[in-house]
């Protein structure tokens, strides 16, 4: 049980762990690649860890160079060792579908499994086009374990049912290992481009078009060498905080500012946030800002679901913002959410209810009525999902009471610092 008291302002300078999913990208594109790919600004983690060990199940060899350098010996296209043992992907839901995707396309046979949060995820939306381009995919009630055996691979056109970067980025990394032509994804709503900046990089053919994106196999991959920076989904709980505390101020240096991650940044905009970009560059083919977050008085929003992809994992925090501003909010089309780690739709609304904010779940969203003071606080059940750890731990700062979380320590699954990160910005 850990508990986070109220304080007066959020205040000073600081960094967050890079992007997970570019480490995990880079992590199962290096293992494919020929020779040394490395990772710099590497973000230690457990999702992060759990790329790191997969690919060594699978005959990789990773040098854990620095504490945030890592290399990754690759064994080349198809270079993938039956391993003698399931993979397991732990948390990462991330891990377990782009590896699917590689994977469709090695000789053998591979089973990924997960802890009990991933194991209740829905995986036939990476299993079926898997299965059109040629792999035999067996899931189990359509959940993990996931048994693969790799085929030679067909490119498809595929159009996802869903906006997904996992399932988009599945396809695409079998794209690369099928036989000959384009394998091209269709969205219903823009995800993520991690995947398509890192193929682009490595000198990949893929061609995007709005709405849709190609990519044509290769040959072999060269290696990578990138560098990561932070993640705005780790950014994103300071930014609310500092955000609804009064006479708050903080910097958060070298935060990945990707368009397609930034939904959160426009939408407290809207809302009459003060965020700040500036020293704006380009790292690794990704955009990158500091950012600079003051207190702001917010007014309602509405978030549809064109929009959604974009903050997907910021809606708990938006919904928690949402519950201090003027007038009412309405979050539609997020019934992705209720396919995360937990069925966030759900723990958003118990977490913040039994703090006395007034949220309501809906079939695909939530209602928010906002009221401009401080939540009473309480306790807060992270069903061990690390985003609803860190919307209790915000909810606590900003809070008359303070918050109490139970199983806090899910917040290592992505952000191990959480915790004393806040401490130290939190005035008491
Ligand atoms: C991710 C994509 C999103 C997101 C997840 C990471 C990625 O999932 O929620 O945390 O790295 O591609 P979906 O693609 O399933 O929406």
């Amino acid at each position: 049980m850990t508990f986070v008291a109220p304080a007066v302002s959020l205040r000073g300078d600081l960094a967050v762990p890079s992007v997970k999913g570019i480490c995990q990208r880079a992590v199962l594109l290096g293992a494919i690649a020929e020779g040394r790919s490395e990772i710099r600004g590497f973000g230690r983690a457990e999702d992060t860890e759990s790329a790191i060990s997969v690919v060594r199940q699978l005959g990789v060899e990773v040098v854990d160079v620095a504490d945030d350098v890592v290399h990754v010996h690759g064994v080349g296209l198809r270079g993938l060792r039956e391993p003698d043992a399931p993979l397991d992907c732990g948390n990462a839901g991330t891990v377990m579908r782009l590896a699917a995707g590689i994977l469709a396309g090695q000789a053998g046979t591979f089973t990924l499994v997960g802890d009990a949060s991933l194991s209740s995820r829905p995986q036939e939306r990476v299993a079926v086009p898997l299965r059109a381009m040629g792999a035999a995919v067996q899931t189990t009630d359509a959940h993990a374990p996931v048994t693969i055996r790799g085929a030679a691979l067909v490119p498809i056109r595929y159009e996802l049912p869903v906006a997904s970067a996992q399932v988009k980025s599945a396809v695409l990394f079998a794209g690369l290992l099928a036989e000959s032509g384009p394998t091209t994804v269709i969205e219903p709503a823009p995800s993520r481009d991690h995947t398509e900046r890192m193929l682009a990089a490595l000198g990949v053919r893929i061609v995007r078009r709005p709405g849709e994106v190609s990519v044509w196999p290769v040959q072999s991959l060269r290696p990578l060498s990138v560098e990561v920076a932070g993640d705005l989904s780790s950014a994103a709980p300071f930014v609310v905080a500092a955000t609804l505390l009064p006479d708050s101020e903080i910097r958060i240096h070298g935060v990945n500012v990707n368009p397609t991650r930034t939904g959160l940044l426009d939408v407290l905009e809207r809302m009459g946030g003060r965020i700040s970009l500036y020293n704006r560059r380009t790292v690794s083919g990704e955009p990158v800002a500091d950012l600079e977050v003051a207190h702001a008085e917010l007014v309602a929003t509405e978030i549809g679901p064109q929009e959604v992809p974009r903050l997907v994992d910021e809606l708990p925090l938006f919904v928690l913002a949402a519950s201090m501003a003027r007038g009412r909010s309405v979050v539609r089309g997020a019934g992705e959410l209720r396919a995360k780690e937990t069925d966030r739709i759900a723990t958003v609304t118990d977490a913040l209810r039994a703090l006395g904010a007034h949220v309501t779940a809906t079939r695909d969203g939530f209602t928010v009525r906002g009221v401009p003071a401080r939540p009473r606080g309480g306790r807060v059940e992270s069903a061990g999902d690390h985003r609803i750890a860190m919307l209790g731990a915000i909810a606590g700062v900003v809070s008359r009471e303070g918050v109490e979380i139970a199983d806090a320590e899910a917040v290592a699954v992505s952000f191990p610092g959480f915790f004393d990160l806040l401490d130290s910005l939190a005035q008491r």
